[in-house]
């Protein structure tokens, strides 16, 4: 691997392997999501605990102090919305020149794999791989599934994930599902967990992160879950807890359950 594509990845997974990404991109096809309505007040707490952010390049510029920031992962696909006719019919939102002068330390596109859009979507990825690879920007492919939250199984996310890697994605992100060791074991590059809509308690949070970190993933790229709980700060440091120190889902609970307490 080339110096500057292995310098930008050393910038998002840390030395041991691991990372936190806080993806507060969702507003590009979901409008003012709760507790994303300002980007820039939900971000703030979390900025410290996180390894990187995924955001689009208006709510970059517009939202996120260029002083003050982490490692960027720019969103590079869109073009559909919530109340639109498909989800999946993505194209390319920007260039890879606007990445490299926004430095961003990778590119993020999503690939709809099984939807009509199959197709566009992953030449879509393919398109943005070759361009990376003209500038050592690594691109991390996301297995997105629409509204179809029930396609989150194993056989389909492994299948996804493998396809993102085949393409010369340098990073996956996909969903947890059981048996979350066949996604990861069928995938010769990283996998990191997306969280998909809130689930009812932070403990089934912490749980599912601990499956998927034992089961091979290298960490968490986790948004709803986080900044739309109502104590966003604890949860954070309790996941990265996991992530980072290998600790189990029931003492990062603990760990949680203290610093919320301890909260002014
Ligand atoms: C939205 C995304 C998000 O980055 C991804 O879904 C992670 O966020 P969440 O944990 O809220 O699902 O790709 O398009």
């Amino acid at each position: 691997m080339d110096w500057g594509m292995a310098n930008r990845l050393a910038q998002l997974i840390q030395s041991n392997g691991r990372c936190v990404f806080m993806p507060i991109d969702h507003g590009y096809f979901q409008g003012p999501t709760t507790r994303l309505e300002n980007p820039w007040r939900t971000l703030e707490p979390l900025l410290p605990y996180s390894d990187a952010v995924f955001v689009t390049r208006g709510v970059l510029r517009s939202s996120i102090d260029p002083v003050a920031s982490k490692p960027i992962v720019l969103r590079m696909s869109g073009g559909t919305s919530m109340v639109g006719g498909d989800l999946a019919n993505e194209g390319i939102t920007t260039s890879m020149e606007e990445a490299i002068r926004l430095n961003a330390s990778a590119v993020g596109i999503s690939v709809f794999i099984g939807s009509d859009y199959e197709r566009q979507t992953l030449l879509n990825l393919s398109t943005l791989v070759n361009e990376g690879e003209k500038y050592g920007i690594p691109v991390m492919a996301v297995t997105a599934v629409g509204r179809e939250m029930e396609k989150r199984d194993a056989r389909y996310l492994a299948l996804c994930s493998r396809i993102c890697a085949e393409l010369g994605a340098k990073v996956v992100k996909t969903y947890w599902c059981e048996d979350f060791e066949k996604v990861v074991e069928g995938c010769p590059v990283p996998v990191i967990m997306a969280g998909g809509p809130r689930v009812d308690t932070e403990l089934e949070v912490l749980q599912f992160v601990s499956d998927g970190m034992i089961r091979g993933a290298i960490g968490v790229n986790l948004g709803r879950n986080i900044w739309q709980n109502d104590n966003p700060v604890p949860l954070i440091r309790a996941i990265r807890q996991i992530v980072h120190e290998d600790v189990s889902a029931e003492d990062a609970h603990d760990f949680f359950e203290t610093l919320k307490s301890n909260q002014t």
